[in-house]
């Protein structure tokens, strides 16, 4: 299957996900939404995939929801429409996705960043919620999961003002995981993805299963859900492969099952 606004490679266990509407700073269109959720539909359904790598160009990860296809629209159309509601299904995804952000990462863009697991940024990224100078606000969450990541007088400060934050200080406000020259960007996002996918998958998504329940469960409730989650990993081919191998001194094979 092709794809117009994507570009997709497969590299052994990872998937490496390129947005590309360089004319339009990969502005987030109802295409490249709609084909972005078929991609990932696609290699979640694929046993062969273990990690996938979102990343756009080096000077723009995306600048937001497509402001073109938006200026007309009136609120019955984007009310039946919703086509956002359908960008959110990234949010949902149970395989890791990791995003590679250079350059630009505004708006439906800085959204899309926070529904993958973990973002590394190159030293030009720059992050921002600009929605209130046309007017409007996030609409994919931003509100939601800039607070959640970065705190309450971050958040407001930024979807207030709309000003962009840069890479240095989305690291040190935790809205980065890494910071890395743009050169090396893509590389060691790769390397992270490849070490990922080289582990059980099974374990991967239960981890992440976990620690996506921390904004929807109270402390006490989260750790139990942890811990039935811990006990059911003993029921797969992994474990059981993971630590004899550990005992064994030698690599694990994992079966991903
Ligand atoms: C449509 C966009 C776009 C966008 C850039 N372009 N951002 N088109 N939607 N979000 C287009 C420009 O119109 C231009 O096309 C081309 O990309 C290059 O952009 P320039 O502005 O010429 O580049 P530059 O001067 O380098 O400025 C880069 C920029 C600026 C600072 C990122 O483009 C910008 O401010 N973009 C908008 C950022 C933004 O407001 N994002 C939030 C969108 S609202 P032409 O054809 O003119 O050359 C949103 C809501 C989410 O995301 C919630 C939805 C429910």
């Amino acid at each position: 299957m092709s794809y117009e606004t994507l570009l997709l490679e497969i590299q052994e266990r990872v998937a490496l996900v390129t947005l590309n509407r360089p004319q339009a700073l990969n502005a987030l269109n109802s295409q490249l939404v709609g084909e972005l959720n078929q991609v990932l539909d696609r290699l979640e359904a694929d046993p062969q995939i273990g990690c996938i790598v979102l990343t756009g160009s080096a000077k723009a990860f995306a600048a937001g929801a497509d402001i073109k296809e938006l200026a007309d629209k009136c609120f019955p159309q984007i009310y039946h429409d919703d086509h956002f509601a359908q960008a959110d299904r990234i949010a949902a995804r149970r395989k890791p996705i990791i995003a590679a952000v250079a350059g630009y990462a505004l708006g439906g863009g800085c959204e899309l960043a926070l529904m993958c697991d973990f973002i590394y940024a190159a030293d030009n990224a720059r992050f921002g919620l600009p929605e209130i100078t046309l007017g409007v606000l996030p609409g994919i969450g931003g509100t939601q999961r800039l607070t959640r990541a970065i705190g309450r007088a971050k958040a407001m400060e930024m979807c207030l003002t709309g000003r962009m934050m840069e890479a240095a200080e989305a690291e040190s406000a935790g809205l980065v995981a890494r910071i890395f020259p743009r050169d090396r960007l893509l590389e060691e996002t790769l390397k992270a993805a490849h070490a990922i996918a080289g582990k059980s998958l099974t374990a991967a998504m239960m981890i992440k299963e976990c620690i996506n329940r921390v904004d929807e469960t109270s402390l006490s409730e989260g750790v139990r859900f942890e811990r039935r989650v811990f006990h059911s990993v003993f029921a797969t081919a992994d474990q059981k492969e993971g630590m004899a191998a550990f005992i064994d001194k030698r690599a694990p094979r994992f079966t991903h099952r």
